[in-house]
């Protein structure tokens, strides 16, 4: 019988990366392992969640005046229950709380959380890829408790970043500074193996990942890029294919892995929402951050780096544009009239 490989773990890996850094105080590699545990968690309900009472609407809606799924608030509780004693956060701040999370007096620690716990909640009903995306920041006050102020920082400071994403298989991809691996979950011994040791997005573009249904409420910009992109150019590999799952993450991950770009531009659908649909501190930042450590770019659609972006809300939407390089440097030719 052929033996399995003796594959790297998750856990290996982050002590392997602790060892790099003779300073390391292990706090790190155990918020890491804190957020892995919940992750698990989550990956066992998403994928029971046809058979237990788990689907559907739980009824309440939350800051962003969207209705909260059941398999939103399980994930948003297992992750809030499980980092709020882990000591080794101070503050946390999620997309289904209004204001910040705090930690269990006592167990503060020097870094905090901001997360989405559930990406891609429309799909859960439909069985298609949802996901967990997270972002770490090292605490800037000095006194114990943590404040809005150690969560409003650039994407550009994150410590880690990285997300789960739960579909045929349940896979984690993050980064701590130094490249992007990729882990998949082996159920059967509960254990994520390196699957994709240092991701590097391919330059050229496949795929092309845009919620078509908004084109009429966009920029001008934005709409002879977009149909920029559908003219024929073999040169350039133009048109390119279309793909939109409407889960960030999982639109995000094909990109990464096979090449291509995501928008989220700003649009006058919703006069509340003039910057798109998608939050700075827990959706476009961490992916910026894995994007840029994989050779990828993250920009808005005025041509901004996300990782400079100064957050000024918790909340905060930005038009996001990320992907293959050579396909975010020529969209944002197009967007500043370059
Ligand atoms: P969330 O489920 O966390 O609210 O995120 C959903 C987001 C993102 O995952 C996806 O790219 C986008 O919503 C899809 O929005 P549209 O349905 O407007 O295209
Ligand atoms: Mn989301
Ligand atoms: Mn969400």
């Amino acid at each position: 019988m052929e033996r399995r490989p003796i594959g790297i773990t998750v856990s290996r890996q982050i002590m392997d990366s602790q060892r790099m850094h003779p300073g390391a105080t292990g706090e790190l590699s155990g918020l890491l392992s804190e957020l892995i545990v919940a992750a698990k968690v989550i990956s066992a309900e998403v994928n029971m969640a046809g058979l237990a009472d788990i689907l559907g609407v739980s009824g309440k809606t939350n800051i962003q005046g969207e209705q909260v799924q059941k398999l939103d608030e399980f994930a948003n509780n297992t992750i809030i229950r499980r980092m709020a004693r882990c000591g080794y956060i101070c503050v946390m701040t999620s997309e289904e709380e209004d204001d910040i999370i705090p930690v269990k007096e006592g167990y503060e620690g020097k870094y905090t959380l901001a997360f989405d716990p559930l990406d891609g909640s429309s799909n859960i009903d439909v069985n298609v890829n949802v996901g967990t995306i997270f972002s770490i920041h090292r605490r800037a006050s000095q006194w114990r408790k943590g404040s809005r102020e150690d969560l409003l920082k650039r994407g550009r400071d994150q410590v880690a970043a990285g997300y789960i994403i739960y579909g045929s298989s349940t896979i984690m991809v993050y980064t701590v500074g130094e490249g992007v691996h990729g882990f998949t979950l082996d159920p059967s011994v509960g254990e994520f193996f390196l699957s994709h040791p240092d991701i590097k997005m391919p330059e050229e573009s496949k795929y092309i990942s845009v919620n078509e249904g908004n084109h009429r409420y966009w920029s001008d910009e934005m709409r002879q890029y977009i149909d920029y992109l559908r003219q024929e150019d073999k040169a350039s590999g133009r048109p390119y294919s279309a793909r939109y799952i409407g889960s960030l993450v999982a639109d995000f991950h094909r990109n990464l892995i096979t090449g291509g770009i995501f928008l989220y531009p700003s649009d006058s659908k919703n006069p509340d929402k003039p910057h798109g649909k998608l939050r700075l501190l827990y959706e476009a930042s961490p992916l910026a951050m894995i994007a840029e450590q994989a050779g990828g770019r993250a920009i808005t659609d005025e041509g901004r780096t996300i990782l400079d972006i100064e957050p000024g809300d918790l909340h905060q939407r930005v038009p996001l544009i990320i992907g293959s390089k050579i396909a975010v440097d020529e969209a944002e030719k197009f967007l500043l009239g370059l």
